[in-house]
């Protein structure tokens, strides 16, 4: 396994030049330089918030106000925040192959406001919401100091679309990640621990697949064994020089 401090290796050009399919993953970390925290570094939100408290459906039937409200704060961070370099890469990325999948993790909506067209987000979108009645979603719901916790036209009341823990990931989405895990022949794994599954599972199937995987974060995960190659570094720092590279050597190819 290659090992290095943001440069990347001869051998990863070489696969992405290549490459007819590339799937990307992304977590947490891909948005911190954006000023979006992430959930388990030292600063992260697991490290303050506990998430049987917020992220789990028991915990929004017991205090739907206080769910609401902690929502309602990370998606005023997330609208307030702007992509970084690293969200901007990943979006050239999508024009440089003959197939692209971006798979998040992420809620915070980033990607798709740098630029990719169609992300695969396993874990949900923050700025949606849902009626947990009736099912009718919603693309913006209100919340205020009258009306803290929205409600739908059914009377039902309203949730964010994300997943909590003890709940599935959606069906299409897991599905359509493993078949680009399966498919790709480069594999970037950018910006997460690893510990969250069916999501940390994806890098390992690339590899058994035959794809070259390469893992982006400045330190090393409970996957990283699984890569190829370990890219040490923040993702805005680390993968505009590669995108650069790969499209002069294209444009000369
Ligand atoms: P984590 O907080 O577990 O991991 C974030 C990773 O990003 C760490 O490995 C950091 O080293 C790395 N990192 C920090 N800054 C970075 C930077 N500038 N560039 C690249 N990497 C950086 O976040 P996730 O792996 O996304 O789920 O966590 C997975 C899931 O756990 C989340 O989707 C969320 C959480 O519980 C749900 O809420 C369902």
């Amino acid at each position: 396994m290659n090992d290095s401090a943001s440069m990347y290796s001869e051998a990863l050009i070489t696969a992405l030049m290549n490459a007819d399919s590339v799937a990307v993953l992304t977590g947490a970390g891909v948005s911190a330089e954006s000023g979006v925290k992430t959930f388990r570094d030292p600063d992260g939100l697991w490290m303050k918030f506990k998430p049987e408290e917020l992220a789990n459906f028991d915990a929004f039937m017991r205090n739907p106000e206080l769910v609401w409200e902690w929502y309602n704060h990370r998606k005023e961070i997330a609208a307030s925040v702007k992509p970084n370099p690293g969200h901007y890469a990943i979006a050239e990325m999508e024009s440089l192959f003959k197939e692209f999948t971006l798979i998040t993790q992420n809620v915070d909506d980033l990607h798709r406001r740098a630029g990719t067209s169609n992300p695969i987000e396993l874990h949900g979108n923050i700025t949606r919401s849902f009626c947990i009645d009736c099912n009718k979603f919603y693309d913006k719901v209100e919340v205020s100091e009258q009306q803290k916790i929205p409600k739908c036209d059914c009377g039902g009341m309203i949730r964010p679309d994300v997943v909590w823990f003890g709940e599935m990931l959606p069906m299409n989405a897991i599905q359509t990640a493993t078949a680009a895990a399966q498919d790709a022949d480069v594999f970037f794994s950018i910006g997460t621990s690893g510990e969250v599954y069916p999501a940390a599972q994806l890098p390992g199937i690339a590899r058994q697949y035959g794809a070259y995987v390469v893992e982006v974060n400045p330190g090393k995960t409970s996957i990283s064994f699984q890569m190829n190659e370990c890219l040490l570094g923040p993702s805005g720092v680390v993968l505009p020089p590669i995108i650069e590279e790969l499209k002069r050597r294209k444009l000369s190819a």
